[in-house]
């Protein structure tokens, strides 16, 4: 009896797998009982590791446990290890039994991460910002072994744009910590305002870092710095805001603790709108006067004017005071060098040091400001635009062009960042760079050999927040995306794996939600976008199980919000309507949605059939974007085809190629309809619209599932092309048959 008592309490307290993000470069784990937090629980920690405090805070704060305790047989110990210097930056393991959790780690940083870790192994109720009773607070048996795979693992916040409090900014470092990064780049210096007090320099702040609040998220869109007026500290509608140095120094406090090096940003030349309409002498002679105070056409330091110089050189030096970071990050993207060009003292500049164009002034610039820092025993980063003209011998590329400025300055011996718009831009939609998408990076390009791959420091992700005014929206671009990256800049590729992290991700949503922390919620898949029916018919979404959100549906065409049904089974459906899926958060806010559209089904039989697809071409004239309404338009040619194929397009124009007629399904059941089309096409059974690929696109393929009874059923395929490349093809699977051409014998037109 004792033995299958044991066995049966192996059982029941058999873990389930771990959801560590990043994942650990070896992670083992064992079976039998969890480690489990109490209030006896004790702490060793000889070597007297900062880390801990960071455990007991947590469990302090939502399991009312001291780790105060005095018992021998449940433990936590931190242990101080050497094993000879071999092991490497960061390194550290976590050892778990039923008595005992074991934390060996040789540098600091390693003990604050086996805690990042540890708080991942425990319920996610230890993210809760109040106590939670009716919670076992316990770790599974686990053997852990852990460092990173970049020294560089980083965000970048654009403060500048849209200003956010110091409560935030701390907030945001808490989330990096969790993750494992340790560099925030704060771009404290923009177009959008000056963020940092400077002593020496007090009108940046009083003056550069308010702005007229138009009420518009970014005035002028883009980058497009000319319709930005700043107001100062007393404009009557001012927005903006900056750190004063105090604050600045307690949260460089705070980004230490969380072993975070925050790299300020000061931009230069370019960028620079909220210096230079504070202080215009350090701008360029000759440009135009604003047609209003506190405006500019210019946004560019004067490269010719010693007063520039030494006014960024001041400002760098304050900057350098509060800023232990032996990085320094000077900007030096997008610069508009119109200005230099028309300016005497940045032509006198030139041929004194023998400049050639206004490349090699920014080169000069760069290196100039390469060699201050590098005298105050610091080191420059730009954005990849300091290679042109000429990099300078310190400095270190942040490639955001894509990777070839990080190949480059690899190949040229020089350390790179690499944080390519492709994957790195959080500001950019979750249509346009996936969770997905972000976890496929690998941040040392292909193109480099084993020696150059050395120079790639890591990686970073960056929000800029021209339109992204709120904490929520900032939080929403970051997450779950930021999971992903912190893996990729993390974990051996070998040890990367979608699928799993997509299930540790599932885990990790109601973490977030413990956090307060705002995600892009996920989108309900459908296993039908179409159901043909007659009497009434069950309409299911996929509904992943243990998410805080709702899944919420209406069935007259909106997008769902917190008043709507929640969704807890299949709805039975009578009527035709648009049934639309969506999560909803606790804000109200819905995220992307799922639609079934549920018609009558349409069997129709016609007396006289004849094989085969009437086919319609029409030639389009302008810059056509859609498929037109061609129901008003005279085709240029008309005939019958076997099937709707590319064949039967007007070569080498614009043009739209409509095939109509009749389908016939043999056997009730659900049929997957694909189009793919350069460019955009689209596939309708009656008037329900199954398949939408319409838009400019290249070769692009799009489905939709429709439920069929058997039948008869009108069928209308279009498709356009807006000149240049084209091709279009369409498939279809069924029940018991696999994606392939629509059977010829399945198609008809009605010839009266
Ligand atoms: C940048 O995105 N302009 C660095
Ligand atoms: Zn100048």
């Amino acid at each position: 009896m004792t033995g299958s008592t044991l066995v049966l309490g192996a059982l029941l307290t058999a873990s389930p797998a771990p959801t560590v993000i990043p994942e650990p470069v070896s992670l083992h784990l064992r079976g039998g009982p969890s480690f489990v937090f109490s209030r006896t629980t004790s702490l060793e920690n000889d070597g007297k590791s900062a880390a801990p405090a960071f455990l007991k805070e947590m469990l302090s704060r939502s399991a009312g446990i001291s780790l105060g305790g005095k018992s021998r047989s449940n433990r936590v110990v931190f242990k101080l290890v050497t094993l000879g210097g071999q092991l490497p930056p960061n390194w550290y393991s976590l050892k778990v039994t039923q008595h005992e959790v074991l934390v060996q780690y040789a540098e600091e940083t390693g003990a604050f991460y086996a805690v990042q870790t540890l708080r991942q192994l425990l319920p996610k109720e230890i993210d809760s910002p109040i106590r939670v009773s009716g919670v076992q607070w316990s770790v599974p048996q686990v053997e852990i072994e852990d460092y990173p795979r970049f020294q560089w693992r980083g965000m970048m916040l654009d403060c500048s744009r849209h200003f956010f409090p110091v409560s935030f900014i701390k907030k945001t470092l808490d989330n990096c910590a969790m993750m494992k990064l340790n560099v925030f780049h704060w771009h404290l210096v923009d177009d959008g305002g000056w963020r940092l007090e400077i002593k020496k320099y007090p009108n940046l702040t009083k003056f550069g870092a308010w702005r007229v609040d138009t009420g518009e998220v970014w005035p002028g869109g883009g980058w497009n710095f000319g319709n930005l007026q700043f107001c100062g500290e007393d404009g009557a509608k001012k927005y903006g805001g900056y750190y004063t140095q105090d604050q600045v120094k307690d949260i460089v406090r705070y980004a230490a603790a969380r072993h975070i090096t925050i790299v300020p940003e000061i931009e230069m030349p370019g960028h620079s709108l909220g210096a230079v309409v504070s202080y215009p002498e350090i701008m360029c002679e000759n440009v135009p006067p604003a047609d209003k105070p506190g405006k500019s056409v210019s946004n560019v330091y004067c490269a010719g004017s010693d007063k520039a110089i030494a006014f960024l050189e001041e400002v760098l030096s304050e900057t350098m005071q509060l800023f232990p970071s032996k990085f320094i990050h000077i900007g030096a993207d997008e610069v508009t060098k119109t200005y230099w060009h028309n300016c005497p003292l940045c032509q006198d500049r030139m041929k004194k040091e023998g400049l050639k164009d206004e490349n090699e002034l920014q080169s000069w610039f760069v290196k100039h400001f390469d060699n201050f820092l590098a005298q105050h025993g610091r080191r420059l980063v730009g954005w990849d635009e300091i290679l042109e003209g000429g990099l300078a011998p310190g400095a270190t590329v942040m490639s955001w062009r894509g990777i070839d400025g990080g190949i480059e300055a690899a190949k040229q011996g020089k350390d790179v960042v690499m944080s390519p718009t492709s994957h790195c831009y959080f500001d950019y939609s979750y249509q346009s760079i996936s969770t997905e998408h972000v976890y496929g990076w690998n941040p040392v390009p292909a193109a480099l050999n084993a020696t150059e791959a050395k120079h790639v420091l890591g990686g970073q992700y960056n929000v800029w927040t021209e339109w992204i005014p709120t904490e929520s929206h900032c939080e929403e671009m970051q997450f779950p995306r930021a999971l992903a990256m912190a893996e990729d800049l993390w974990t051996p590729p070998a040890r990367k794996d979608w699928s799993d992290f997509s299930r540790r991700l599932a885990a990790w949503l109601p973490r977030l939600d413990e956090l307060g922390i705002t995600y892009m919620m996920p989108v309900p898949t459908v296993p039908f976008t179409t159901l043909f029916f007659s009497g009434s018919v069950q309409v299911k979404c996929n509904a992943p199980t243990g998410l805080s959100q709702t899944l919420r549906y209406t069935t007259d065409g909106t997008v769902p919000n917190s008043a709507s049904k929640a969704y807890t089974g299949p709805l039975t459906v009578k009527k035709p309507c648009t049934v639309t899926f969506a999560y909803v958060n606790s804000h109200g806010v819905a995220g992307g949605v799922a639609k079934v559209d549920c018609r009558n089904s349409l069997r129709t039989e016609l007396p006289s059939l004849d094989s085969g697809v009437t086919v319609q071409q029409y030639l389009l004239t302008g810059e056509p974007s859609t498929i037109p309404d061609l129901t008003n338009m005279k085709p240029t040619a008309t005939t019958v085809a076997p099937l709707p194929t590319e064949g039967a397009r007007p070569r080498d124009a614009k043009f739209a190629v409509r095939w109509s007629g009749y389908i016939r399904i043999p056997t009730a059941g659900a049929y997957t309809f694909s189009l793919k089309s350069d460019d955009g096409s689209r596939l309708w059974l009656g008037d329900a619209l199954v398949v939408d690929n319409d838009g400019p696109h290249g070769a692009v393929e799009k489905s939709g599932t429709a439920w069929l009874p058997a039948g008869l059923y009108p069928f209308d395929v279009r498709w356009f092309d807006q000149g240049g490349a084209n091709s279009f093809s369409v498939s279809v699977a069924g029940p018991g048959q696999a994606k392939g051409p629509i059977p010829a014998k399945w198609l008809f037109h009605y010839s009266g």
